[in-house]
């Protein structure tokens, strides 16, 4: 194949070597908090000052994190490979575009983003969000993190999927597939003949559907994957 087009979906492993905690491994951020408490429009409703801390926690932690060479090795495919490459990301962090990517697809939302609870207007998130704060488009005080939360959809799922239906090449990196819909990605892939890679610390929940595997951490497996993409 030529320029072969290649999607890639990111989770939390690519950026754990970054210092950015992942969720599910020992000790991750579900095992210091409860999803129904930081991470649903439930919990944001019940007490938005908890939810509210919690991402400028998080916000505060991405914003002094610095990408990694998984990332950086994602940056160099996306500028050096003739045929298309779309980066959808699971994380709510910078990282990628710290080290170069452009059009990251955010699915899960991201931290540097707010969002106006009433009119869906988006703007850039202060470092330190505060409850209650007026959207500037429609003057309520209803901003809230950018984040998509259990039971809400993930954003630009059509486009992912229209890239997914002509793939030649599907690539996950750093992610448990304990999510849905991006865990039902390589399924997508695989039914329209896409070579599938898995690139993961430990083997995800949805190991077996992947045609590779290249067990490892993220900032030793990708640079090593990239290179050979680009000999191809
Ligand atoms: N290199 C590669 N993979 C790694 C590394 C590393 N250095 N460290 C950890 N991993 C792998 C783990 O083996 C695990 O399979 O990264 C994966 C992280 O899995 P999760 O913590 O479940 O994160 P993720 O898959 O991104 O979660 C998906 O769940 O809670 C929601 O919205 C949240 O986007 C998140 C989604």
């Amino acid at each position: 194949m030529a320029h072969p087009s290649i999607v890639i979906l990111t989770g939390a492993g690519i950026s754990a070597e970054s210092g950015l905690g992942t969720f599910r491994d020992e000790g991750g951020l579900w095992a210091q908090h409860r999803i129904e408490d930081v991470a649903t429009p439930e919990g944001f409703a019940r007490n938005p000052q908890l939810v509210v801390d919690f991402y400028n926690t998080r916000r505060a932690q991405a914003h002094e994190a610095v990408p990694n060479a998984g990332h950086a090795a994602l940056a160099r495919l996306q500028a050096e490979h003739k045929g298309e490459v779309l980066l959808v990301t699971q994380n709510v962090d910078s990282l990628h575009e710290k080290a170069g990517s452009r059009d990251v697809v955010h699915m899960h939302g991201a931290l540097n983003s707010a969002l106006c609870g009433a009119c869906d207007h988006r703007w850039e998130a202060p470092l330190k969000m505060k409850v209650g704060e007026a959207c500037p488009r429609c003057d309520k005080p209803t901003a809230r993190p950018d984040i998509v939360w259990f039971g809400e959809m993930p954003y630009y799922m059509d486009r992912i999927e229209m890239a997914l239906a002509r793939a030649d090449i599907f690539a996950a990196i750093g992610t448990s597939g304990n999510v849905y819909p991006a865990a039902g990605f390589v399924q997508m892939a695989a039914h329209v003949g896409a070579r599938t890679v898995e690139m993961n610390l430990d083997p995800s929940e949805t190991v077996a559907l992947f045609e590779e595997t290249r067990p490892g951490k993220a900032s030793v497996t990708v640079p090593e994957w990239v290179g050979d993409i680009l000999a191809e």
